[in-house]
């Protein structure tokens, strides 16, 4: 898919999506051009049918001519537009105009939102606009085929509609097509069967990424890993016949690099529970347990392609996690890279387990920032569930700047605690604390668990349990995986 950007007059797609406010039909430049195109006959349908109002997410389908199909699109009101609203119309505008183009082209103009009301989410203007559109649309146009016999035709193009264009305009176009590239690149990966992506597989695509960006990589085996301590990380992977991989890329600027960041994924490519083993429909879509390492190796590739001039490591510790003969059990007590002890009271809270050697590994990295990315609690479902992330750290400047930017990304965020006192969740009398305690605030006891495997002063861990895959679809995204936070990740990652 390309994206091009375009004057207002001169797309050549064959459907053009425009957008029109409730109460101001005649607001925007293209609503008058396409409107004279067609004669008039734009506006006199709408006036005479009274079908459609510009009101939230209505639609409205007209051919102006032989070559152009028009696709209304309501915005509803300009005070209540926020950048969450305006992502779900493009993504569902977009799923409307791919069943209406013939030469598979679609064209969008470009709009902000200027207004009173001073909250960031309800103001946008042309910058922030071309992201989310660009993202949006992808999304909308999202579809996995690999394994349908019928394939239906893909959008080739995508032109974006504007008369002005600045450098600031042209970037923030661009940072949006990479982050949206970011966004398919990690939901095709999360989608593949897990029989297909395993370990070795995804540590293939990254070694690939790596020759392809010129971008450093290290990849290490069962036996390398040993070497490196990680026996906490090896357990979880030892009831697989699939052998773990470790993987760190390195993605460095031209100049001197503004700062250093290391993004880590949970990567357990199955996750049935292990010995703890999970019923049938909590097991169903676990293959998406391996969202974090899919997202952190989209997000590389997105940075480099953008010379951003940060420097970024991307760390996967992937496994599966599997019922076996060989497999870990409980009781049993593993040492992590930094030698702290962890008694295994359940095999399935095995995320925690891989990460706290990956955060290991990072604190030799010498970076100013570690932030996870991890399908870790079910808890988090509970609390915040399918369309909120939780955010919990140790650098409260840190989860402000990320949490403000995650609503200027069309994104939700939620920060949770980490407090001492949740150590008596975990405690053993053999070994220096149990992987998971009670039910009681599972995710936070989660996060304290991590935050004794690092040493950064700036570690932010996010919780994408319950919005890394939905099971029912929402008004922006269809039923599957998401590419939560990678929009929000990039942005931060480039202020
Ligand atoms: N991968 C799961 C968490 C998860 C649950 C992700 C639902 C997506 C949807 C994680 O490894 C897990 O099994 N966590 C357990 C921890 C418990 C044993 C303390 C959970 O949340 O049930
Ligand atoms: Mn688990
Ligand atoms: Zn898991």
């Amino acid at each position: 898919m390309r994206f091009l950007t375009k004057k207002t007059k001169e797309f050549t797609a064959d459907t053009v999506i425009c957008f029109v406010w409730e109460d101001y039909k005649t607001d925007t430049e293209l609503l008058k051009y396409l409107n004279s195109l067609s004669n008039g006959e734009l506006m006199n349908q709408i006036e005479t049918y009274k079908i459609f109002n510009g009101e939230f997410m209505q639609t409205f389908k007209l051919a102006i001519n032989e070559d152009t199909k028009v696709l209304l699109a309501g915005l509803g009101k300009k005070d209540k537009l926020t950048r969450q609203k305006f992502s779900q119309i493009v993504a569902n505008a977009a799923r409307t105009a791919k069943t209406m183009t013939k030469n598979n082209s679609i064209a969008v103009e470009l709009i902000e939102n200027t207004n009173e009301c001073s909250n960031i989410t309800n103001n946008f203007n042309k910058e922030d606009s071309a992201k989310i559109t660009l993202c949006s649309l992808r999304i909308g146009l999202y579809e996995f085929d690999k394994y349908v016999s019928e394939k239906k035709p893909k959008i080739e193009t995508i032109e974006l509609l504007n008369d002005d264009y600045t450098k600031e305009l042209e970037r923030a176009a661009e940072i949006g097509a990479y982050t949206s590239f970011a966004m398919k690149f990690t939901k095709d990966l999360v989608n593949e069967q897990a029989q297909i992506a395993t370990p070795q597989y995804i540590a293939n695509i990254a070694a690939q990424i790596a020759k392809e960006h010129k971008i450093e990589a290290k990849i290490y085996d069962k036996n390398q890993i040993k070497e490196l301590n990680m026996n906490a990380f090896l357990a979880v992977g030892q009831g697989s016949v699939h052998e773990p991989k470790f993987v760190h890329l390195t993605y460095k600027p031209k100049c001197t690099p503004r700062k250093k960041v290391a993004l880590v994924g949970k990567g357990i490519t199955f996750d049935a529970g292990g010995m703890n083993i999970k019923p049938a429909t909590s097991m169903l879509t676990m293959k998406d347990d391996m969202t974090g390492a899919a997202s952190v190796l989209g997000i590389i590739q997105a940075m480099a392609k953008l010379e951003s001039d940060i420097e970024l490591h991307a760390i996967c510790a992937l496994c599966e996690n599997m019922t076996s003969g060989s497999a870990y059990k409980q009781g049993d007590i593993l040492t992590a890279m930094n030698g702290k002890t962890i008694e295994v009271d359940n095999t399935d809270a095995e995320g925690r387990i891989t990460l706290a050697d990956a955060l290991c590994y990072c604190d030799k990295l010498n970076v100013d920032e570690v932030i996870d990315i991890a399908t870790l609690t079910g808890a988090v479902i509970v609390s915040l569930g399918n369309n909120i992330t939780g955010v919990m750290g140790n650098n409260q400047k840190q989860i402000d700047k990320f949490i403000e930017t995650s609503k200027k990304s069309a994104e939700n965020t939620w920060q949770m605690p980490i407090l001492d006192e949740l150590k008596d969740n975990l405690k053993s009398n053999i070994a220096d604390m149990k992987n998971t305690g009670g039910r009681q605030a599972g995710t936070s006891t989660a996060a304290w668990f991590l935050s004794n495997f690092t040493k950064s002063k700036a570690w932010m861990h996010l919780d994408i349990a319950g919005t890394a895959y939905l099971d029912k679809s929402n008004k922006e995204t269809l039923q599957g995986p998401t590419g939560v936070m990678i929009r929000t990740l990039i942005n931060y990652l480039l202020s």
